[in-house]
């Protein structure tokens, strides 16, 4: 049992002694391998750094809106002070003005609190209450005492109710369950009007929001048209002044309706020479050593004149007007009508184009008076905008307030891009 013997000496002669220093197939490539992707790493690197470009460094795709700035970090990165710093308020300024929001408020939060890039989102825009009740759960201004509710935390809770006036201002006689009625005597027969009938939203191309409100222009469809006589009272409240006219007088000042009816009667009397004796011929001689055809004429004139101004002072404007005395003539009041009532506020009428008008304006078809308020106060936008509730309208401060003062809007053009 003694035939094979291994001394230590032939087994150590079976170690490959050259181990360490030839490289075997796959440590060889290994080793090459690892060298030839640094090498192309780096040379990746560099190419860029030549290039001038630093989108490899991006920490996510930008959004939509700014997608076209691609791979010029510099715009929003000061690449001096190296890109992952925070974006400095002027690189975004230097573009398009975020204005600020109010002027009393105590501290202006970066824009990148509240536009965040990176995320590849559809809008810069961050959702959510913080961005607004980081401020207004517990207001401060830099004078004094806040002029609004001072902890808001959501929209259900410590919002405060609309600041609407107790009386309308407006100055236009105007009774809305009259012209609701079933049975209204029409141009043509009896009609029943409807809300849309007299209320139209401004049309596109109208001027957005003619008041200006505090957060800036918004879509010409949101408010509705200022009522005016020509489009919604004329074809049923004809300005009529004189059985012999078939014109109306012009819907204007008093002046211009004075001056008006005289070049009318002057013109018609013209014409009807015939017609003179009829009232003028009485005071001819007092006239008669003057001029006597035309001052009975102008008599005529005055006359008529004055019949008409009679029935337009006293019962025709007056119908829908406050007049005052003011000389010969009577003065117009304003009409005041109002054109915005929330002004701190949104609202889009079309948003809502499906909602009965009654649904929220509910003492409309029932008002009598001008001086009535028809505008829904917030239980009503409850309703519909309440959270915890399915299907429920947006209830976040942004879908009825906007962050930025707009009418502070600079104009701000940059080389950069062609905003
Ligand atoms: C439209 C402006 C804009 C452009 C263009 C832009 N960034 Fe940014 N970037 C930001 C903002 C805003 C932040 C957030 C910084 C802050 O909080 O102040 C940011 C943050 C970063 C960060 C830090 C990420 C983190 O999580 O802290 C990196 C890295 C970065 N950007 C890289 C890039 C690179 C690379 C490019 C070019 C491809 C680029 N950015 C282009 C606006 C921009
Ligand atoms: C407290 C949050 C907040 C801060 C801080 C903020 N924004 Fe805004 N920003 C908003 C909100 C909310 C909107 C959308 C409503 C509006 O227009 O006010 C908006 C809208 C915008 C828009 C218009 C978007 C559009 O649809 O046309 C621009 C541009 C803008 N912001 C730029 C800036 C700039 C620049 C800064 C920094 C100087 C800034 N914002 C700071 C909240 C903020
Ligand atoms: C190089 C110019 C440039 C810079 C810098 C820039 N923006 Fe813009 N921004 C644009 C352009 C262009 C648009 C698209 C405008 C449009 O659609 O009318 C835009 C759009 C926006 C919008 C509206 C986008 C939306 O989703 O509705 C906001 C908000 C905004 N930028 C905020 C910022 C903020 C915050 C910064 C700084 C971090 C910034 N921008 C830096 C050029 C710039
Ligand atoms: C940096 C603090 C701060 C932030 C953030 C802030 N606000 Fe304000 N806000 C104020 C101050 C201060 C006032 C002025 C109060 C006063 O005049 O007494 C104000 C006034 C208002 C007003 C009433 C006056 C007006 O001009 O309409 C509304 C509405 C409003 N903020 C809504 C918002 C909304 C919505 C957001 C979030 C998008 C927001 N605020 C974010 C500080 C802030
Ligand atoms: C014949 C035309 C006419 C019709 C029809 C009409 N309105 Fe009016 N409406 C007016 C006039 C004129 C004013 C301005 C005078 C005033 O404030 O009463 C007005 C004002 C209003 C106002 C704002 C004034 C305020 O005090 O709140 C609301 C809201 C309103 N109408 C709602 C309605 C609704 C809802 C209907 C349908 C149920 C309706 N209107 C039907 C002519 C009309
Ligand atoms: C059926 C109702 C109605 C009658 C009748 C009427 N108006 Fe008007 N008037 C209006 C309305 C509505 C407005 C406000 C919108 C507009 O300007 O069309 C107005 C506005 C005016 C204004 C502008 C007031 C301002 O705000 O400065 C003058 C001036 C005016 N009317 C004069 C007259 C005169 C003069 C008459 C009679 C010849 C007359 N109106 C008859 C309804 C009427
Ligand atoms: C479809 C026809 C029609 C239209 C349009 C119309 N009215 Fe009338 N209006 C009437 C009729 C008919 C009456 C008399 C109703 C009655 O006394 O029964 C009347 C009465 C009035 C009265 C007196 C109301 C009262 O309390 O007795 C005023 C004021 C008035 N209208 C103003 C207006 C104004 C302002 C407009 C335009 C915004 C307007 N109307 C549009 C048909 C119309
Ligand atoms: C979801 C509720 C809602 C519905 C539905 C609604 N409104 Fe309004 N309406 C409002 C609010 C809120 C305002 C105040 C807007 C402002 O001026 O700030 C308003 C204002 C008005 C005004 C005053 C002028 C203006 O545009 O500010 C008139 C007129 C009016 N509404 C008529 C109508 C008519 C007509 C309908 C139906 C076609 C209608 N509304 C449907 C909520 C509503
Ligand atoms: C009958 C239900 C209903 C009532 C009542 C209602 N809303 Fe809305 N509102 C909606 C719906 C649905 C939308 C569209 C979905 C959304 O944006 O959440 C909307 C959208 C809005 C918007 C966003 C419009 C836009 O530009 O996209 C505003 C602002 C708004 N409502 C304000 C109000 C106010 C203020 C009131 C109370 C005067 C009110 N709503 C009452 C259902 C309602
Ligand atoms: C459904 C719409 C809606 C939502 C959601 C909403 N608001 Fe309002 N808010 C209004 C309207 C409308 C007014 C009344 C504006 C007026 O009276 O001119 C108002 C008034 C205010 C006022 C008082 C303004 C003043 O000058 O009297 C402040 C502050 C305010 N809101 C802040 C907020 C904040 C913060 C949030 C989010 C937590 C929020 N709102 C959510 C519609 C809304």
């Amino acid at each position: 049992m003694s035939s094979r013997i291994r001394t230590t000496k032939q087994l150590a002669r079976r170690i490959n002694k050259e181990y360490f220093k030839k490289l075997a197939f796959i440590p060889r490539w290994r080793r090459l391998l690892s060298l030839i992707v640094t090498v192309l790493g780096l040379g990746w690197l560099v190419w860029y750094a030549f290039a001038r470009d630093a989108s490899i460094y991006s920490a996510g795709p930008l959004t939509k809106a700014h997608a076209s700035l691609g791979s010029q970090c510099g715009s929003c990165h000061n690449q001096e002070k190296g890109i992952a710093r925070m974006v400095a308020d002027t690189q975004c300024l230097s573009c398009h003005d975020g204005p600020v929001h109010s002027a009393r408020q105590v501290s202006t939060p970066a824009c990148a609190e509240c536009h965040v890039e990176h995320q590849g989102l559809e809008t810069l825009m961050v959702s959510g209450d913080r961005m607004c009740t980081s401020c207004h759960s517990d207001l401060h201004t830099t004078g004094g005492a806040p002029k609004v509710a001072a902890a808001i935390h959501s929209w259900s809770n410590g919002h405060p109710e609309f600041d609407l006036p107790k009386q309308d201002p407006g100055q236009i006689k105007f009774n809305h369950k009259v012209h609701l009625k079933k049975d209204l005597r029409g141009l043509s027969g009896l009609v029943q009007l409807r809300c849309r009938d007299c209320h139209r939203p401004a049309g596109i191309g109208a001027p957005a929001d003619p008041s200006g409100s505090v957060s800036g222009p918004r879509p010409s469809r949101a408010y509705m048209a200022p009522i005016t006589y020509a489009g919604q009272c004329a074809s049923c409240h004809p300005l009529e002044f004189d059985p012999r006219m078939t014109e109306v007088a012009p819907h204007k000042d008093p002046q211009v309706v004075h001056e008006f009816l005289v070049a009318k009667f002057s013109a018609y009397i013209q014409a009807h020479p015939e017609l003179l004796p009829e009232s003028a011929r009485a005071q001819r001689i007092v006239r008669q050593t003057q001029d006597p055809l035309a001052g009975s004429a102008r008599e005529w004139v005055l006359l008529r004149v004055a019949d008409s101004e009679r029935l337009l002072w006293t019962k025709t404007c007056l119908q829908c007007h406050r007049l005052t005395p003011d000389g010969a003539l009577p003065r117009v009041a304003p009409a005041n009508l109002n054109a915005r009532w929330l002004k701190h506020g949104n609202f889009d009428h079309s948003a809502h184009a499906s909602v009965d008008c009654e649904r929220c304006h509910t003492a409309a078809a029932g008002s009598e008076r001008t001086s009535d308020v028809l505008i829904p106060g917030a239980a009503v936008c409850r309703e519909c905008h309440a959270s915890g509730r399915a299907a429920s309208a947006g209830t976040e401060c942004t879908e009825c307030h906007e962050y930025h003062d707009w009418t502070k809007e600079k104009d701000v053009r940059h080389s950069k891009v062609g905003l």
